[in-house]
Protein backbone atom coordinates (compact mmCIF):
# COMPACT_ATOMS: atom_id res chain seq x y z
CA UNK A 1 0.00 0.00 0.00
CA UNK A 2 1.13 3.25 -0.06
CA UNK A 3 -1.51 6.15 -1.51
CA UNK A 4 -1.65 9.14 -0.79
CA UNK A 5 -5.10 11.24 -1.95
CA UNK A 6 -4.67 15.32 -0.72
CA UNK A 7 -8.76 16.51 -1.67
CA UNK A 8 -9.39 20.55 -2.17
CA UNK A 9 -7.58 21.20 0.66
CA UNK A 10 -7.44 24.86 2.53
CA UNK A 11 -5.17 26.22 5.34
CA UNK A 12 -6.28 30.37 4.66
CA UNK A 13 -3.34 32.35 7.02
CA UNK A 14 -5.16 35.65 5.59
CA UNK A 15 -3.09 38.59 3.49
CA UNK A 16 -2.91 35.53 0.23
CA UNK A 17 -1.16 33.63 2.00
CA UNK A 18 -1.77 29.72 2.95
CA UNK A 19 -2.89 26.90 0.74
CA UNK A 20 -5.90 27.03 -1.67
CA UNK A 21 -7.67 23.76 -2.94
CA UNK A 22 -4.65 21.56 -3.13
CA UNK A 23 -5.49 18.35 -4.39
CA UNK A 24 -3.37 15.65 -6.26
CA UNK A 25 -2.56 12.08 -5.53
CA UNK A 26 0.30 10.04 -5.65
CA UNK A 27 0.18 6.38 -6.60
CA UNK A 28 1.67 2.94 -4.99
CA UNK A 29 4.92 3.43 -6.14
CA UNK A 30 5.40 6.45 -7.72
CA UNK A 31 8.06 9.02 -6.59
CA UNK A 32 5.98 12.84 -6.64
CA UNK A 33 7.68 15.71 -6.79
CA UNK A 34 6.11 19.01 -5.00
CA UNK A 35 7.79 21.49 -6.63
CA UNK A 36 7.08 25.39 -6.20
CA UNK A 37 9.52 28.34 -4.79
CA UNK A 38 9.88 29.67 -0.88
CA UNK A 39 6.52 30.42 0.79
CA UNK A 40 4.28 28.39 -2.30
CA UNK A 41 2.44 25.98 0.33
CA UNK A 42 4.25 22.80 -0.05
CA UNK A 43 5.29 22.39 3.96
CA UNK A 44 1.73 23.68 4.94
CA UNK A 45 0.48 20.90 2.41
CA UNK A 46 3.10 18.25 4.32
CA UNK A 47 2.20 19.25 7.57
CA UNK A 48 -1.88 18.25 6.44
CA UNK A 49 -0.71 14.91 5.26
CA UNK A 50 1.44 14.34 9.01
CA UNK A 51 -1.55 14.93 11.42
CA UNK A 52 0.12 18.37 12.57
CA UNK A 53 -2.38 20.36 11.16
CA UNK A 54 -6.55 19.76 10.90
CA UNK A 55 -7.87 20.89 7.24
CA UNK A 56 -10.35 24.12 7.25
CA UNK A 57 -11.51 22.13 4.71
CA UNK A 58 -10.80 19.69 2.46
CA UNK A 59 -9.58 15.62 3.60
CA UNK A 60 -6.18 14.02 2.73
CA UNK A 61 -6.05 10.28 3.35
CA UNK A 62 -3.09 7.60 3.09
CA UNK A 63 -4.05 4.02 2.34
CA UNK A 64 -7.62 5.28 3.17
CA UNK A 65 -6.75 6.75 6.93
CA UNK A 66 -7.55 10.05 7.28
CA UNK A 67 -4.20 11.98 8.09
CA UNK A 68 -6.00 14.03 10.73
CA UNK A 69 -8.45 11.48 12.68
CA UNK A 70 -6.09 8.61 12.00
CA UNK A 71 -2.77 10.77 12.56
CA UNK A 72 -1.25 8.05 14.69
CA UNK A 73 -2.09 5.08 12.59
CA UNK A 74 -0.80 6.91 9.39
CA UNK A 75 2.55 8.20 11.11
CA UNK A 76 3.61 4.75 12.15
CA UNK A 77 3.78 3.73 8.46
CA UNK A 78 5.32 6.99 7.20
CA UNK A 79 8.84 7.77 7.36
CA UNK A 80 9.87 11.86 7.39
CA UNK A 81 11.58 14.33 6.82
CA UNK A 82 10.78 18.14 7.96
CA UNK A 83 11.44 20.60 6.27
CA UNK A 84 12.44 23.14 9.41
CA UNK A 85 14.52 20.45 11.22
CA UNK A 86 14.41 20.85 14.85
CA UNK A 87 15.46 18.47 17.45
CA UNK A 88 16.11 17.75 20.86
CA UNK A 89 19.38 20.23 20.91
CA UNK A 90 21.04 18.21 24.15
CA UNK A 91 20.71 15.33 22.95
CA UNK A 92 23.39 13.53 21.12
CA UNK A 93 22.50 11.93 17.53
CA UNK A 94 23.25 9.00 18.84
CA UNK A 95 20.97 9.08 21.22
CA UNK A 96 18.50 10.99 19.45
CA UNK A 97 18.92 7.65 16.40
CA UNK A 98 18.43 4.85 19.71
CA UNK A 99 15.28 7.19 21.07
CA UNK A 100 13.71 7.27 17.79
CA UNK A 101 14.29 3.56 16.81
CA UNK A 102 12.55 2.72 20.26
CA UNK A 103 9.75 4.96 19.27
CA UNK A 104 9.47 3.10 16.04
CA UNK A 105 9.63 -0.03 17.37
CA UNK A 106 12.63 -1.48 15.12
CA UNK A 107 15.36 -4.06 16.72
CA UNK A 108 18.28 -4.41 14.24
CA UNK A 109 20.51 -1.41 13.25
CA UNK A 110 21.97 -2.83 9.95
CA UNK A 111 20.77 -0.35 7.59
CA UNK A 112 20.72 2.85 10.42
CA UNK A 113 24.51 1.36 10.32
CA UNK A 114 24.30 1.17 6.32
CA UNK A 115 22.78 4.70 6.55
CA UNK A 116 25.21 6.65 8.65
CA UNK A 117 27.97 5.08 6.34
CA UNK A 118 26.52 5.91 3.54
CA UNK A 119 26.01 9.74 4.14
CA UNK A 120 29.24 9.37 6.48
CA UNK A 121 27.74 10.73 9.57
CA UNK A 122 28.81 10.47 12.80
CA UNK A 123 26.05 10.79 15.03
CA UNK A 124 28.23 10.97 18.20
CA UNK A 125 28.24 14.66 18.90
CA UNK A 126 25.76 17.10 20.37
CA UNK A 127 23.03 18.21 17.72
CA UNK A 128 23.12 21.70 19.14
CA UNK A 129 26.96 21.45 17.48
CA UNK A 130 26.15 19.62 14.29
CA UNK A 131 25.96 21.92 11.41
CA UNK A 132 23.09 22.37 9.61
CA UNK A 133 24.34 19.36 6.85
CA UNK A 134 25.19 17.05 9.42
CA UNK A 135 21.40 17.65 11.12
CA UNK A 136 20.02 17.20 7.82
CA UNK A 137 21.64 13.92 7.24
CA UNK A 138 20.12 12.73 10.68
CA UNK A 139 17.01 13.52 9.86
CA UNK A 140 17.32 11.43 6.79
CA UNK A 141 18.67 8.70 8.82
CA UNK A 142 15.82 8.71 11.53
CA UNK A 143 13.33 8.62 8.11
CA UNK A 144 14.71 5.99 6.62
CA UNK A 145 16.03 3.98 9.23
CA UNK A 146 12.74 1.86 9.87
CA UNK A 147 12.63 1.17 6.21
CA UNK A 148 9.14 2.47 5.55
CA UNK A 149 6.63 1.63 2.50
CA UNK A 150 6.06 5.50 2.29
CA UNK A 151 8.19 8.26 2.18
CA UNK A 152 7.14 11.84 3.00
CA UNK A 153 10.25 14.55 2.30
CA UNK A 154 9.94 17.97 2.80
CA UNK A 155 13.06 19.50 1.16
CA UNK A 156 15.16 16.76 2.07
CA UNK A 157 18.47 17.99 0.54
CA UNK A 158 18.80 21.57 2.08
CA UNK A 159 21.75 21.74 3.45
CA UNK A 160 23.59 18.99 1.75
CA UNK A 161 26.49 19.63 -0.83
CA UNK A 162 26.52 18.05 -4.21
CA UNK A 163 27.86 14.81 -3.24
CA UNK A 164 25.58 14.22 -0.66
CA UNK A 165 22.80 15.60 -2.37
CA UNK A 166 23.78 12.83 -5.32
CA UNK A 167 23.88 10.15 -2.79
CA UNK A 168 20.55 11.06 -1.78
CA UNK A 169 18.83 10.85 -5.18
CA UNK A 170 20.15 7.77 -5.81
CA UNK A 171 18.92 6.47 -2.17
CA UNK A 172 15.47 7.81 -3.59
CA UNK A 173 15.82 6.09 -6.55
CA UNK A 174 16.93 2.92 -4.80
CA UNK A 175 13.53 2.87 -2.46
CA UNK A 176 11.51 3.70 -5.15
CA UNK A 177 13.18 0.78 -7.21
CA UNK A 178 12.18 -1.35 -4.01
CA UNK A 179 8.16 -0.26 -4.90
CA UNK A 180 8.47 2.50 -2.34
CA UNK A 181 5.77 5.22 -2.70
CA UNK A 182 7.97 8.97 -2.38
CA UNK A 183 6.02 12.46 -2.12
CA UNK A 184 9.31 14.75 -2.35
CA UNK A 185 8.74 18.89 -2.04
CA UNK A 186 11.78 20.59 -3.66
CA UNK A 187 12.26 24.17 -5.26
CA UNK A 188 14.91 22.52 -6.88
CA UNK A 189 14.03 21.60 -10.63
CA UNK A 190 17.01 19.39 -11.26
CA UNK A 191 16.67 17.13 -8.31
CA UNK A 192 13.08 16.54 -8.69
CA UNK A 193 13.37 15.83 -12.71
CA UNK A 194 16.05 13.43 -12.02
CA UNK A 195 14.15 11.29 -8.99
CA UNK A 196 10.50 11.70 -9.69
CA UNK A 197 7.94 10.47 -12.06
CA UNK A 198 5.24 12.96 -12.20
CA UNK A 199 5.65 16.49 -10.74
CA UNK A 200 3.10 18.50 -9.01
CA UNK A 201 3.75 22.82 -9.64
CA UNK A 202 2.63 24.51 -6.41
CA UNK A 203 2.46 28.44 -6.63
CA UNK A 204 1.05 31.08 -4.07
CA UNK A 205 -0.85 28.06 -2.78
CA UNK A 206 -2.42 26.87 -6.00
CA UNK A 207 -1.14 23.90 -8.20
CA UNK A 208 -0.88 24.75 -11.57
CA UNK A 209 0.74 21.30 -13.25
CA UNK A 210 0.45 18.48 -12.45
CA UNK A 211 2.37 15.54 -14.93
CA UNK A 212 4.86 13.40 -15.88
CA UNK A 213 7.93 15.31 -16.19
CA UNK A 214 7.68 13.59 -19.67
CA UNK A 215 4.64 15.13 -20.33
CA UNK A 216 5.39 18.70 -19.11
CA UNK A 217 8.18 18.95 -21.13
CA UNK A 218 6.23 17.51 -24.14
CA UNK A 219 3.87 20.35 -23.92
CA UNK A 220 6.56 22.69 -23.74
CA UNK A 221 8.00 22.18 -26.78
CA UNK A 222 9.27 24.73 -29.46
CA UNK A 223 10.00 24.90 -33.46
CA UNK A 224 12.32 27.43 -35.16
CA UNK A 225 12.14 28.29 -38.93
CA UNK A 226 15.37 28.92 -39.99
CA UNK A 227 16.05 29.50 -43.26
CA UNK A 228 19.77 28.73 -45.07
CA UNK A 229 21.71 30.10 -48.01
CA UNK A 230 20.39 27.03 -50.12
CA UNK A 231 19.40 23.33 -50.10
CA UNK A 232 23.01 21.99 -49.65
CA UNK A 233 23.76 24.73 -46.26
CA UNK A 234 20.02 23.43 -45.09
CA UNK A 235 21.09 19.91 -45.01
CA UNK A 236 24.49 20.51 -43.61
CA UNK A 237 22.34 22.61 -41.13
CA UNK A 238 19.17 20.12 -40.56
CA UNK A 239 22.43 17.14 -39.98
CA UNK A 240 24.10 19.02 -37.30
CA UNK A 241 21.45 20.31 -35.70
CA UNK A 242 18.36 17.22 -36.04
CA UNK A 243 16.51 19.02 -37.55
CA UNK A 244 13.64 18.93 -41.00
CA UNK A 245 14.24 20.23 -44.37
CA UNK A 246 12.29 21.92 -46.68
CA UNK A 247 14.14 23.19 -49.60
CA UNK A 248 16.43 25.83 -47.70
CA UNK A 249 14.79 25.85 -44.45
CA UNK A 250 14.81 23.92 -41.57
CA UNK A 251 12.38 23.67 -38.78
CA UNK A 252 14.06 22.86 -35.51
CA UNK A 253 12.00 21.48 -32.50
CA UNK A 254 13.70 22.28 -28.93
CA UNK A 255 12.14 20.56 -25.77
CA UNK A 256 12.27 22.98 -22.58
CA UNK A 257 14.09 21.91 -19.34
CA UNK A 258 12.25 21.37 -16.82
CA UNK A 259 13.97 24.31 -14.92
CA UNK A 260 12.79 26.56 -18.13
CA UNK A 261 8.93 25.23 -17.59
CA UNK A 262 9.63 25.94 -13.96
CA UNK A 263 10.39 29.15 -14.93
CA UNK A 264 7.71 29.93 -17.31
CA UNK A 265 5.26 29.32 -14.66
CA UNK A 266 6.43 31.46 -12.36
CA UNK A 267 7.13 34.58 -14.54
CA UNK A 268 10.36 34.74 -12.74
CA UNK A 269 8.81 36.07 -9.38
CA UNK A 270 10.36 32.95 -7.37
CA UNK A 271 11.53 35.13 -4.74
CA UNK A 272 7.83 36.04 -3.53
N1 LIG B 1 1.47 29.30 10.92
C1 LIG B 1 1.46 30.23 9.97
N2 LIG B 1 0.85 31.42 10.14
C2 LIG B 1 0.81 32.35 9.18
N3 LIG B 1 1.37 32.19 7.96
C3 LIG B 1 2.02 31.04 7.72
C4 LIG B 1 2.09 30.00 8.70
N4 LIG B 1 2.78 28.96 8.17
C5 LIG B 1 3.13 29.34 6.91
N5 LIG B 1 2.67 30.57 6.64
C6 LIG B 1 2.80 31.30 5.35
O1 LIG B 1 2.14 30.54 4.36
C7 LIG B 1 2.88 30.52 3.15
C8 LIG B 1 3.25 29.10 2.78
O2 LIG B 1 4.24 28.62 3.66
P1 LIG B 1 4.91 27.19 3.52
O3 LIG B 1 3.84 26.17 3.43
O4 LIG B 1 5.89 27.05 4.63
O5 LIG B 1 5.64 27.31 2.10
P2 LIG B 1 6.84 26.44 1.47
O6 LIG B 1 7.04 25.23 2.31
O7 LIG B 1 6.40 26.14 0.08
O8 LIG B 1 8.04 27.32 1.48
C9 LIG B 1 4.08 31.42 3.40
O9 LIG B 1 3.77 32.69 2.92
C10 LIG B 1 4.23 31.40 4.89
O10 LIG B 1 4.84 32.59 5.34
MG1 LIG C 1 8.74 24.53 3.25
Amino acid sequence: MGVIKIENLVRDYGGGKGIFGISFQVKQGEAFGFLGPNGAGKTTTIRHLMGFLKPKSGKCTIDGLDCWSERDKVQARLGYIPGEISFFDDMSGTDFLRFTAEYRKIGTQSRMEELLERFELDPKSKIKKMSKGMKQKLGIVAAFMHDPDILILDEPTSGLDPLMQSRFVNLVAEEKERGKTVLMSSHMFEEVERTCDRIGIIRKGRMIAVDSAAALRERHTRSYMVTLEDEAAAKAFAADFGGVCNGEKVTVTTKQSLEEIFMSYYGGDSNE
